[in-house]
């Protein structure tokens, strides 16, 4: 079973679980790779569509893209075309749909490899990008598979952007365009860029990069026959079509179409000859230097004959570094990939780096998006997480309010209403210290967007707090604003009135973990200060927030109740719930209560629904949620993000078989056994999965870019195996589905390597061993502070009844 490589009719996972390996083009929807270092990216898809950008996702992309998930059909295109038949044919199945004899895409961590068989030729084509270069790099292995010498010419082609995307307006933008052509080499420039210049206004600045393009044989320079084009319609002809270039189809090709009046593209073909049975190897480069920069300095490192394999060979030590300093073993082969291998991944590569992928193209930090999503890195590298609560710290106003999403390099934010937003950040700093005991770094300074006189970061944490804390009705329940973590419920306390249970929950939860830490550091009348209000929050929402059997979502405005049993649409909602049980504002007979509704209720074929019944109608005084298809995203389908919180709201409780089933039903690989009707990725997390008022009930949507792979992790590690980072050291409290019969996990724990073995299942009564002695499983095992290897076994006592409470 651990060797199960899901194997379907679109693909399957290769046998280390670091690829997956997509056999037939035609999947229902383009199955991506998100390939990024810290600076630049790629978007690939199977048929060969995608993007990249430099430093930001959308305000410095490098190469047109549209997105159009259906034809997929915007992308750096390689063609290839015999010289003497004059047969044109793609290296991937876009642009020319030509047929294929063989079909293959390998997407890796960090690089793709597309492989297809045509006329008699093999394309083997290798796209990665450098660990710490800013640009791609590909390599085209071209093999004659037959018996007679051929002629090939191989071009490929993409369409500048150069700054913001989309540039719809493309009569405009190509106007700013200046692009030159030598020896192999195309470089552009764009002397307009859509963010604001402090000194001279509105796009009236450069975008400050010079980007390239580049062809050459390794260790052999520039191939012997070559030219460039750089204008649309020099490459494609009046009228003329991605499948059949004119520049390509001409028995001739000369270089042109550079310069300031064209409309910028860059396409470079290099006519090879080859043996019977010959192989060899072009590379091409795509990125961008400073503007100052030289860009036949930045490829010279990538020259020789074996720079892709040393740039391949970093990227996979770069990777396995972050991947593999985490390790599960378990009977679960979907558990293991995704802890392992995808989620980590998506979260770095997509949602932290890219800020991207091919159903949203962003580039913002979102002030509680990115924040939770740099969780994933506490397990191995925690200085990361730290790094980005700074950043974040510096996107707060002095008076504790943030921006909901900014754009770095613009520094365009959005200043909402939202009444979450700020509290992430408190909430992040308590896990960043359960990890590490670094509580030093509260004491790190950093300054506020409008006031440049930095404080502690703890005095960061005090202000979002507090913020909140004024924030009230008089009924004593958190007002909702603008929305809480569900952006989408946008009007339901606009004027000041709607109240939210959840924020109410999630408050609770950061007050009693902020007011430890404030008798820790000798605050101790605003520990009692925030003891009280959370005390006296706990009632008010068991008294206000409770609708009879579950707790109510909010009140609007008018103050009618929003997830009451009472409403006919929206009756009950899952954050409210689950939250409860994280946060410890339900007692355990609310708790069990409260999750046995949303099991009821929520619990359905492909995991949690964020609330039922989707909305039919839009209801303007909820907010735009409402306005979604019913059982869409947020409206009443299973929103990734928030249905893993249902895990840890069951294992909370000791209620394995629940936890594990919502895990299994939303687990993406499970999922993907039957393709067709989930549509999407099986390897990465989708942002949601249509609910029951679809008729596409389980298709899922919105993969890559979601919030939902970092906490999947998070939760699986901390909660299903039950290995969690508390002030004193790491505590075991599993919490694993009644048929495994064993697991293991490896993880650091502030310097120590911990080898955890867990022998048997449930979530009762275990007996922890740690280096041989009998440890009270009732308490966190401490570091050792000699950077020792632990070894943890943890065996459960007696079987547990699945389900079993504790
Ligand atoms: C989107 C937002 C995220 C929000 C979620 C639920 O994913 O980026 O911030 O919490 O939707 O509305």
């Amino acid at each position: 079973m651990t060797n199960d490589r899901f194997e379907c009719k679109y693909g399957y996972f290769s046998d280390n679980g670091r690829e997956y390996v997509i056999t037939r083009p035609d999947t229902p929807k383009p199955w991506v790779n998100v390939i990024a270092n810290e600076r630049y990216g790629a978007t690939i898809s199977q048929a060969g569509g995608g993007f990249s950008w430099l430093d930001h996702s959308t305000l410095g992309v490098l190469t047109r893209w549209e997105m159009d998930l259906v034809r997929d059909a915007w992308g750096k295109w390689l063609y290839l075309k015999d010289e003497e038949t004059g047969e044109l044919w793609s290296a991937a199945p876009q642009p020319t749909r030509a047929k294929l004899d063989h079909y293959e895409c390998r997407h890796g961590i960090g690089y793709t490899v597309i492989t297809t068989q045509a006329h008699g030729i093999e394309v083997e084509w290798t796209i990665t990008v450098p660990t710490d270069a800013a640009m791609e790099l590909w390599r085209v292995r071209i093999r004659n598979l037959g018996v007679k010498p051929r002629k090939i010419s191989v071009c490929s082609h993409f369409m500048w952007c150069l700054g913001a995307a989309p540039d719809s307006k493309r009569e405009f933008h190509r106007l700013f365009i200046d692009s030159a052509y030598e020896d192999g080499l195309i470089t552009a420039r764009k002397c307009l860029w859509e963010v604001p210049d402090e000194k001279y206004g509105h796009w009236n600045t450069n975008w400050p990069h010079v980007a390239f393009h580049a062809v050459w044989q390794p260790g052999a320079g520039v191939p012997a026959s070559v030219a460039g084009a750089g204008d649309h319609q020099y490459f494609l002809g009046r009228h003329g079509d991605f499948s059949a270039p004119a520049w390509l189809g001409a028995d001739e090709r000369e270089s042109g179409g550079f310069g300031r009046l064209t409309d910028g593209i860059a396409a470079l073909a290099a006519t090879i000859e080859l043996a019977p049975k010959e192989a060899t190897d072009l590379m091409f480069a795509l990125g961008a230097v400073e503007e100052n920069g030289s860009p036949r300095e930045a490829l010279e490192p990538f020259s020789d004959t074996n720079a892709m394999d040393r740039v391949l060979a970093d990227v996979e030590k770069a990777w396995a570094e972050k991947l593999e300093a985490v390790h599960v073993e378990t009977p679960d082969p979907a558990f293991n990939l995704l802890n392992n291998t995808w989620l980590m991944y998506q979260a770095i590569a997509a949602r932290l780096w890219g800020r991207t992928g091919y159903w949203q193209q962003s580039g913002a930090f979102g002030f509680r998006d990115q924040l939770q999503d740099s969780q994933v890195f506490l397990p191995s590298d925690p200085a990361r997480c730290l790094k980005q609560l700074r950043l974040h710290a510096r996107h707060q106003f002095a008076d504790g309010t943030v921006y909901h999403w900014w754009h770095p390099l613009s520094e365009v934010g959005l200043r909402t209403e939202m009444t979450d937003d700020l509290l992430w950040l408190p909430f992040v700093m308590i896990s960043y210290l359960k990890e590490t005991a670094d509580f030093d770094a509260l004491d790190l300074a950093e300054p506020f967007v409008d006031d440049d006189n930095a404080v502690t970061i703890w005095e960061h944490g005090v202000r979002a707090i507090e913020r909140v804390l004024v924030r009230f009705s008089d009924r004593g329940l958190p007002l909702i604003g603008e929305g809480d973590w569900n952006d989408g419920l946008s009007a339901a306390g606009m004027h000041g009135k709607g109240e939210s249970i959840w924020l109410g929950h999630f408050l609770y939860g950061v007050l009693c973990d902020w007011s430890d830490l404030a008798t820790q550091r000798g605050e101790s009348e605003r520990a009692a200060e925030w003891t009280a209000r959370a005390d006296a929050l706990r009632v008010a929402i068991n008294t206000h927030g409770w609708d009879g059997d579950w707790y109510l979502r909010a009140t609007l405005d008018d103050g009618s109740p929003l997830g009451s049993a009472s409403c006919k649409e929206g009756r009950i909602f899952l954050n409210a719930q689950t939250w409860s049980i994280i946060s410890g504002t339900a007692d355990e007979e609310r708790a069990n209560q409260v999750l046995d509704a949303a099991e009821e209720h929520l619990l359905r074929e492909y995991g949690p629904l964020l609330f039922t019944p989707a909305y039919s109608t839009p209801d303007a005084r909820v907010g735009y949620l409402t306005r979604y298809a019913p059982a869409v995203r947020e409206n009443g389908g299973v929103y990734t993000h928030a249905a893993i919180w249902a895990i840890q709201a069951a294992c909370k409780l000791g209620r394995a078989e629940t936890a594990w089933s919502a895990f299994s039903r939303l687990a993406p690989p499970n999922r993907g056994r039957k393709p067709d009707h989930y549509a999407v990725e099986p390897y990465v997390t989708p942002g949601n999965i249509e609910g029951p008022e679809s008729p596409g009930f389980g298709r899922g949507g919105w993969t890559w870019y979601t919030g939902s792979a970092a906490w999947l992790r998070r939760i699986c590690l901390e909660w299903i195996l039950g290995v969690r980072p508390e002030y004193d050291g790491l505590r075991v409290a599993p919490c694993l589905p009644a048929e495994w019969e064993s697991a293991q996990i490896t993880r650091p724990f502030r310097g120590d390597l911990f080898e955890i073995t867990f022998e048997g299942s449930g979530s009762g009564d275990w007996e922890i061993e740690v280096d041989g002695e009998l440890h009270d499983a009732g308490q966190p095992i401490a570091a050792s502070g000699e950077k020792r290897v632990r070894k943890v076994l943890v065996r459960a006592r007696r079987p547990v009844s699945p389900g079993a409470r504790q």
